[in-house]
């Protein structure tokens, strides 16, 4: 829990739901601890009407600095999967499961840490309300935060990876994170099992037929 009593981001959500306004709302959310040391909230982007959503699991140190979801090096693995999949990221909803980058300093390094459960629990009324409003047809979980928040605690990306799952009204497939990619010992491997995870969830989104 947070340390201070902040008690996650519902009270913060706007009367109105549009992207635009949860956007703004959440450009002052103060559920959880980390809006003290991030540079800026980092919310999801893309088009209302988008059939896919991807989740992340938290902006990394360019995102923070940018103010957008997965443009450092997890999100160039991404871009080259989504195209080698066949999926236009210019069509897709992209955001993250928490809003804020965590980190811990090593010197004036800051180095990614996970978030934790009650992070993501405080951060889970903005994940909901974009999919409330996006409504997609297929989401595609990108690693285990994703996978805590959207598919619960027992769910194993390792084991379940690859299959289609439903998701409320959506359908659903789990897949490593990009980041992950650049961590793995054999890389290639690792990119061509994203690869294939992303083209599954192509071609099994109602979008695509
Ligand atoms: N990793 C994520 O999960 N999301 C980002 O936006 C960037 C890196
Ligand atoms: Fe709010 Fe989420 Fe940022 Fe925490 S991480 S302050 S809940 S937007």
């Amino acid at each position: 829990m947070a340390k201070d009593g902040n008690t996650g981001a519902a009270r913060f959500l706007p009367e109105r739901r549009s992207l635009p306004e949860l956007r703004e709302a959440a450009a002052h959310c103060q559920g959880c601890d980390l809006y003290r040391n991030a540079t800026q909230t980092v919310f999801g982007e893309g088009p209302t009407d988008a059939r896919f959503m991807l989740v992340g699991e938290q902006p990394g140190d360019q995102e923070d600095h940018k103010g957008a979801p997965f443009v450092g090096p997890a999100g160039r693995v991404l871009d080259r999967a989504l195209e080698e999949a066949g999926i236009a990221r210019e069509e897709v909803y992209l955001t993250n499961a928490v809003k804020h980058f965590s980190f811990t300093l090593r010197g004036k390094r800051r180095i990614h840490q996970k978030p934790t459960v009650a992070e993501i629990e405080a951060c889970r009324p903005w994940l909901s309300s974009e999919l409330a409003l996006v409504e997609p047809e297929m989401i595609v979980v990108l690693g285990a935060t994703a996978a805590r928040a959207l598919l619960g605690a027992d769910f194993r990306v390792s084991r379940q990876r690859g299959e289609v799952l439903e998701l409320g009204e959506a359908l659903a497939v789990a897949t490593i994170h990009p980041s992950a990619v650049l961590r793995a010992p054999d890389r290639e491997e690792a990119y061509k099992g994203l690869v294939s995870d992303l083209t599954l969830a192509r071609r099994s989104c109602p979008c695509s037929s």
